[in-house]
Order: structure tokens, then sequence, then C-alpha cells
């Protein structure tokens, strides 16, 4: 089973700290600026084409920096403030990096009770994450707590990027991790 409208985040080895020079996504003559040309072409209002940038950003660097927030708001003649208020309003974009792998487990009451606890502690020990939000040292995995999944009578679904998994036990978590490619 698959959501959203493009491929999952994924890491690319490299560090994004403040002190390295933007480098901009949507450069002139790149092809992920002609793909938000086409984007932006198909709607009366180039705001329309908010969503999709942010995740063309997020496919490229893996989340959404400020300065990142910043481009794209140049891009569609929109404020950074605005479009810092909707990336977030939506889980789906990270404002911080995270690892290849973003691992998020339903903790809502019906999964609680079916043990969503245990399947966190069992993640955040085998992933090396240790707490829920950091990145593991190797960069592959983060690991969060997300409200129901939807998927209440298979405690506990747990969302891989855009792959699930149902019924996940703190047992099955080494070997979901090592299918993880
Ligand atoms: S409460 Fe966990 S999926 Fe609904």
């Amino acid at each position: 089973m698959s959501h959203g409208p493009s491929a999952p985040a994924q890491g690319h080895g490299h560090t994004h700290g403040h002190h390295e020079a933007y480098e901009p996504v949507f450069t002139p003559g790149s092809a992920r600026l002609k793909e938000l040309q086409d984007v932006i072409a198909r709607y009366p209002e180039k705001m329309a084409a908010l969503l999709p940038a942010l995740w063309m950003v997020q496919q490229e660097r893996g989340w959404i920096s400020p300065e990142a927030m910043t481009e794209v708001a140049a891009q569609l003649g929109l404020t950074a403030a605005y479009v810092k208020g909707v990336v977030t309003f939506y889980t789906m974009y990270h404002q911080h990096p995270v690892g290849k792998h973003f691992i998020q487990v339903c903790t809502t009451s019906p999964c609680l009770c079916a043990g969503a606890d245990k399947v966190v502690d069992a993640f955040l020990e085998h992933t090396g994450c240790k707490e829920l939000g950091l990145t593991s040292p190797d960069g592959k995995y983060t690991v969060i707590e997300v409200e129901c999944l939807g998927a209440c009578g298979f405690a506990t679904p747990v969302q891989i990027n855009e792959d699930y998994v149902e019924n996940v036990t703190p047992e099955k978590v080494p070997e979901i991790l090592s299918s993880l490619k």
C-alpha cells in the first residue's frame, strides 16, 4: 500500500550544516525548474504549485530547510513565512534532516493498548536512534510516534517512508530493519 504523490524522502549522506552555502534546487536550466514550471503552467495561480514544489525539494534534499523555504517562496511569489506555515502544517514535510528510513509508529490509544510503546522501544534500540526524532549515527534511521495510521485492527502498524507494515511486534523489529535496503 502506498500513499502520497511521490517517492519517499531519502537521505543523501551529506551534512546540511548552516555553515554551508545553500545550493538552490531550482537552478536555471535544471530538470527540477522545468518540472516546477510545468506544474505552475497547469494552474491559474502559481500558489497552487506550492505542495508539489515542496515535495521536489524534499526529494532532492531529504528535508526542507529555511533556505529552501525562502527559495520556494521566491519561485512562487509567496512570503517565506507563508511557506513555513504550510511546511509546519503538514507532517509529511521534514523540517530537519531525517534518516534514509523514516519510521513512524502509531501510538494512539488502541495501538498503545496493544503494546505500541514496546514496538517504539524496539525500534529505538535496534536502529541505534536512542531517542524519538533523532537520527541514528549511521544516518539510516529516524523513529517518530504518530497518530492513528488507520490500521487499528492490525496493531501495531508502522509506516516506513511510504510503505506500511502491520501487526508489528518488538520481536519482528530486527527482521523488518534487515529487510530495508
Ligand atoms: S490507533 Fe493505531 S492505527 Fe489506529
